[in-house]
């Protein structure tokens, strides 16, 4: 015996046991199916909340890590302060790196993780050596990792930081007037960066 929901009210209970039995069990399905109904309702909307945050974890993906050059050569010293131009690439993952301006841009604003290794070989005992550079946001020194010693023929000297970067913001390294770099496919110069993560 069938009893629409809609005539199922406790007052056929009165008059007709079975169909107050049917009524009850409606009952309790229609709650049972409301239930069903909301858990699957916040269980889409929050596979639809991850599947976003996903989305926007692989769009945001930004890390460059390059070498100075594939060939035993020295870059400097120079009279004015130069751009180094990175141009041996390892990884250029969302192309935020130009090997044509040597300049990284910030695809997304977020902390990103910058390092950078300059070397520097005067080529005989007792030459002057002077490994050194400015790592830069938008022209302004990051850090400016030096080596000046008199003693040694080989000088190298690293430095990793975690900055905040917006999106569109310019990194490089600079080459200061007198420093100079040497470098073969030993890459012992090398500059890296990668979003650690987004912060919009
Ligand atoms: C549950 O969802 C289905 C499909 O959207 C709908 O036809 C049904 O009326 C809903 N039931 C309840 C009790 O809300």
């Amino acid at each position: 015996m069938f009893v629409h929901y809609s005539l199922c009210v406790p007052a056929v209970c009165l008059l007709d046991s079975s169909s107050c039995g049917c009524c009850l069990m409606q009952r309790q399905m229609f709650r049972m199916e409301s239930f069903f109904n909301m858990s699957l309702t916040e269980l889409q909307r929050d596979l639809q909340r991850a599947q976003a945050a996903l989305h926007n974890l692989r769009a945001s993906r930004s890390a460059f890590s390059v070498a100075l050059t594939d060939t035993r050569r020295c870059l400097g010293p120079f009279r004015e302060d130069t751009v180094v131009m990175y141009q041996s690439v390892f990884l250029n993952l969302g192309d935020g790196y130009s090997t044509s301006t040597g300049v990284f841009t910030a695809p997304r604003s977020g902390v990103y993780s910058l390092a950078l290794t300059v070397y520097s070989d005067a080529g005989s005992p007792g030459a002057t050596l002077a490994a050194c550079a400015r790592l830069r946001r938008n022209g302004g020194v990051l850090a400016s990792p030096s080596e000046h010693n008199m003693q040694d023929q080989e000088d190298s000297v690293s430095v990793t930081m975690a900055v905040q970067l917006n999106a569109g913001d310019r990194v490089d390294v600079l080459l200061p007037a007198g420093c100079f770099l040497c470098d073969s496919d030993n890459h012992y110069n090398t500059f890296t960066g990668f979003l650690l993560y987004a912060t919009d």
